[in-house]
């Protein structure tokens, strides 16, 4: 899954300040599309043949004050009329507003259940975090108790297996800041390895030197279990 919904609260962010650009050429690579609405609409060929996953949660900003107090910024309606495969919510467990998350994601999941509607629950939202496996599998398992389809979260060094094992639905990998290709592409490995049903990335594809040669080493470490080596040689051989 590529992930370029970030300007929901980051405005134009580094690499997808021309939207269309950066991510046209990404698509043949990517299995689902996360984004907004807004983007969708705006700088998406209609005739896209992949599954969509739309930002369903917002409100706030990266300049103000209460970030994490998001609400929902989507109707099930206007998923459906969009073609949408499902929808993405963030909670925010061991935050503030985390009871008002919770309550927001059971309230998607009684709506989605209704049209076949996927929910993905984006955890481990907040930069305060320590996003150990025992914060990351609470906050995982307490999405799927609410109804959630699918899991996003982040990479944890020791025992996500243990996220993924005491999570009964399936789990991708959120990316999270830029990092090199190397490390990229091992972490996408690892959480692959440990279980992780695939990986919804956006800064270490979009803003990759060469992001057609990232997402395509990507998705070989998903589809192939290619190597984080053998990997990078991809990449190195790809990259313009
Ligand atoms: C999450 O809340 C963001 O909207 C992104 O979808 C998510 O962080 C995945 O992208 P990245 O790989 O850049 O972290």
């Amino acid at each position: 899954m590529l992930a370029v919904d970030h300007g929901y609260f980051l405005g134009p962010t580094s690499g997808l300040e021309d939207f269309k650009s950066t991510v046209s050429p990404l698509l043949p690579y990517a299995d689902t599309l996360m984004l907004t609405r807004g983007m969708l609409r705006t700088c998406v060929d209609p005739l896209l043949d992949i599954p969509i996953v739309l930002r369903a949660s917002g409100g706030t900003s990266i300049i103000g004050k209460s970030l994490l107090h998001e609400g929902i910024t989507l109707s099930m309606e206007d998923a459906l009329r969009l073609n949408a495969a499902g929808i993405a919510y963030s909670i925010t467990v061991g935050m503030d507003w985390e009871r008002d998350t919770i309550l927001d994601l059971s309230r998607l999941v009684d709506q989605a259940e209704r049209y076949g509607m996927v929910v993905v629950a984006v955890t481990a939202v907040g930069k305060d975090l320590a996003k150990d496996a025992r914060y990351l599998s609470l906050a995982s398992r307490m999405a799927a108790e609410h109804g959630a389809h699918i899991v996003k979260t982040y990479y944890c060094d020791k025992d996500f297996q243990k996220v993924v094992e005491s999570c009964p639905v399936p789990i991708v990998m959120a990316g999270g800041k830029k990092i090199s290709e190397i490390e990229a592409l091992s972490m996408a490995y690892n959480a692959i390895q440990a279980g992780a049903v695939g990986v919804d990335m956006g800064r270490n594809i979009f803003q990759s030197k060469d992001p057609v040669a990232m997402i395509q080493a990507i998705r070989a470490v998903v589809h192939d279990e290619m190597a984080p080596k053998e990997a990078l040689n991809l990449y190195n051989s790809l990259k313009k």
